[in-house]
């Protein structure tokens, strides 16, 4: 890199040659580069684990990966086991987000913040000391407030949220699984204890055992990368989306993928950024979805999780992705 001072102005030229931020996707090198991921991150079997809080996770065969990309121009490319049905998790919490933004509006944010919480997903710490204002929609605290507005304001909640996810897809086969949800429900002491916590300190408006008993089941919809891809389309297609019309997101895909791109991946969302650069948002089931404003949706799937309950092949091939594409927002 060579600066020159010339009075008062300075030009800086960069003499490698190096691309611009965010290129436009080359869809033609993209089943090659999917190949090239693949291959690349298979390598990486065994540097995690599956999560095994939740008894039906557990049982997961670990070694498993599965990408999909979706253009906004409506092109799709996939690789490994991009059809394949998983448990989805937490990526379900950018789905109840949307829909009670929908219902509610900006009255959400009078009950969650949009901060960092720089703690784990299900911690109780801060929860406390804060008044019962989970610090975003994203922890686990966040999102049982956010499934609450749902389920106050719905006669049957799961079965309307399993709905909205389903028409996002296109896929009425995306269903609640209702033995995960059922073995969550069964072990699930810390989200008990969060419920209750929220319930005491009056940021519930449902009974604790309602937004709970919908909280476990949106985490136990499965979906594949394909219809995960999809489904978030309108979050790269400036809320348009291919399959449901009357979705109202036009105003949401900014304050989303700005939520996502901080607190998408709890506490170790800095390093994400700095290692991929898209908004996205993980799920202790091995997924993780990305959005490329203006250009692509993408999800993968691997259920072996590092230390955060993020997926290692996961976070490698969307850094992968962003690398060989020049796609990073940054
Ligand atoms: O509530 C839980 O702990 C799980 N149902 C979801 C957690 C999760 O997916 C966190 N994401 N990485």
């Amino acid at each position: 890199m060579s600066v020159n001072l010339q009075g008062n102005t300075i030009s800086i030229t960069d003499q490698n040659t190096h691309h611009l931020a965010n290129q436009m996707l080359d869809t033609q090198a993209l089943p090659m580069i999917l190949q090239q991921i693949h291959q690349d991150v298979i390598e990486e079997y065994g540097k995690g684990n599956v999560a095994d809080y939740i008894p039906a996770l557990a049982k997961v065969n670990p070694h498993q990966f599965g990408m999909a990309i979706r253009t906004v121009d409506e092109q799709e490319f996939s690789i490994g086991a991009a059809d394949t049905a998983f448990s989805i998790q937490s990526i379900s919490k950018l789905f109840t987000l949307m829909l009670a933004l929908d219902i509610v509006g900006d009255d959400l944010w009078k009950r969650v913040g949009r901060e960092p919480s720089g703690m784990r997903f299900n911690s109780l710490v801060l929860l406390d000391s804060e008044g019962g204002i989970p610090r975003n929609p994203f922890i686990n605290a966040g999102a049982m407030v956010v499934t609450d507005i749902i389920a106050a304001r719905s006669a049957a909640p799961a079965r309307r949220i399993e709905e909205f996810i389903a028409s996002l897809s296109g896929n009425d086969a995306n269903r609640i699984d209702q033995l995960v949800a059922a073995g969550e429900q069964a072990t699930g002491y810390r989200n008990i204890a969060i419920a209750n916590l929220l319930k005491g300190m009056g940021n519930l408006e449902a009974e604790v055992e309602q937004t709970l008993d919908c909280y476990f089941k949106q985490c136990a919809m499965t979906m594949s990368c394909r219809d995960l891809a999809r489904a978030i389309e309108c979050l790269a297609n400036r809320g348009r989306s291919h399959f449901k019309s009357s979705f109202h997101g036009e105003k949401m895909d900014k304050r989303i993928n700005s939520l996502m791109l901080t607190c998408g991946l709890y506490d170790a969302v800095g390093n994400f950024a700095y290692n991929v650069g898209l908004p996205a948002k993980s799920g202790v089931g091995g997924g993780i979805v990305a959005i490329c404003p203006g250009q692509y949706s993408v999800a993968v799937w691997a259920p072996e999780l590092d230390h955060y309950g993020n997926s290692v092949l996961g976070q490698l091939a969307l850094e992968k992705l962003t690398f060989y594409t020049h796609t990073s927002i940054f």
